[in-house]
């Protein structure tokens, strides 16, 4: 084992805080920075509970990868092995709603972050490796009908602003590698679930709304299908590629777990009627209401992930039965948590510790 410092990006997030737990604790004598701009979606509390090892090799830098200067002062800082590139603005909805700072953060952010890692990358001697893992969504490639999979060469054909501001930022990553020879990685993976997801994704809103006896909203006919990825086995995938992985390539990664949104919200009731004591008129299936379809809303997403499977040896450990009831129980049982990230209390660390001049950077 080698001691690395990885350079972790939007690692207040979901799969970023995720990721930095899953590092600290697999490779010992790591360092993680973590740089993010704690936007909405970013709450640094996902960190609090490190313990005091742990914290010794961790450190947060609030930072906007917008700002190409911030980028390049903390590259002129510190010493940075592996770059992991999660920070993005992450849901499609609000993509539809305001797509200018997906533009932003995840095409200009991902240049100004390729651009600061390749100057770095030059200066480096010859014997340091470097590597930037982008880590990237299987919805750049568009939806599937009933049949087929992704693979690493299906054409890109992104249909929302979201897909489409990833689209271009794994473009920029290639061009990187191609032209300058920068050692990137592209990961594609599905839909991630699991502890600390912000609760505007499908699995956290509906556990919370069913918590609240709240409407469950299911977009068209809920037939829409993706993979399912629990966050464990897809940090445990990043670890592998990063590891592993060739400089230049792409690896597609999945849960192997193709299932209908409407399926999902009726387990969903379901288990949680069990943990609720809820039934007959009570249960929880008859706060589902399908509302208007999401504009672009893709029908299907399926992964092949032979690729990172027969050449990097991960295939995912957790199936979506258990690894869903197991999600369920974390919100359920980190109630403290989820009202901090509801009532938005969460984001006192920013205000306490920034004039409001220097968060908004
Ligand atoms: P998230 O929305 O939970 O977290 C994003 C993080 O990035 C937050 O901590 C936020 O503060 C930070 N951030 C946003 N803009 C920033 C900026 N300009 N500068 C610095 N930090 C900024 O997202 P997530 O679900 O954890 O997703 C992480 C990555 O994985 C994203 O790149 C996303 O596209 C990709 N991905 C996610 C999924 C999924 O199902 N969640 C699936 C495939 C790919
Ligand atoms: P989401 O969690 O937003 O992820 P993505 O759009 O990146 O796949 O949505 C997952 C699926 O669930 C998607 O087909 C849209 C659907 N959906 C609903 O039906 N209702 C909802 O309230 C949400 C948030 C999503």
């Amino acid at each position: 084992m080698t001691n690395k410092t990885l350079l972790v990006t939007g690692g207040c997030g979901f799969i970023g805080s995720n990721f930095i737990r899953h590092i600290l604790t697999k490779r010992q004598d790591w360092f993680v920075i973590n740089l993010d701009a704690l936007t909405y979606a970013g709450n640094i509390e996902n960190l609090t509970d490190l313990d005091v090892e742990h914290k010794s090799r961790y450190k947060f830098v609030h930072a906007d990868i917008r700002s190409l200067d911030s980028l390049q002062h903390i590259f002129d800082r510190n010493r940075i092995d592996t770059v992991v590139h999660f920070a993005a603005e992450s849901h499609v909805d609000r993509s539809i709603h305001n797509p200018a700072t997906f533009i932003e953060t995840n095409v200009i952010g991902t240049y100004n972050l390729l651009e600061v890692s390749r100057r770095y990358w030059e200066n480096l001697n010859r014997f340091e490796t470097f590597r930037f893992v982008h880590v990237s969504t299987d919805e750049v490639y568009g939806s599937l009908g009933l049949q087929g999979y992704f693979t690493e060469t299906t054409a890109y054909d992104p249909s929302s602003p979201y897909s489409a501001s990833k689209a271009g930022s794994d473009h920029l990553v290639n061009a990187w590698y191609r032209t300058y020879g920068l050692p990137t990685l592209i990961t594609n993976c599905s839909n991630n679930y699991g502890p600390y997801q912000f609760p505007e994704k499908l699995i956290p809103l509906m556990i919370l709304s069913i918590l609240e006896e709240k409407d469950l909203p299911v977009y068209g006919d809920g037939k829409n299908i993706r993979d399912w990825l629990y966050v464990m086995d897809h940090c445990e995938a990043l670890l592998t590629a990063l590891e592993k992985g060739t400089p230049g390539h792409t690896y597609n990664v999945g849960g192997n777990e193709e299932w209908k949104n409407i399926d999902i919200v009726y387990r969903i009731c379901d288990k949680m009627d069990k943990l609720l004591e809820r039934s007959g008129d009570k249960s929880s299936r008859r706060l589902i209401r399908f509302v208007t379809d999401r504009p672009g809303h893709d029908r299907r997403y399926a992964i092949d992930a032979s690729k990172i499977s027969n050449e990097l040896g991960w295939r995912p450990k957790y199936t979506f039965e258990i690894a869903l009831d197991e999600t369920i129980d974390w919100y359920m049982n980190n109630m403290r948590w989820v009202d901090k990230v509801r009532t938005g209390s969460y984001r006192n660390w920013i205000e306490k510790n920034y004039t409001r001049r220097e968060s908004l950077k």
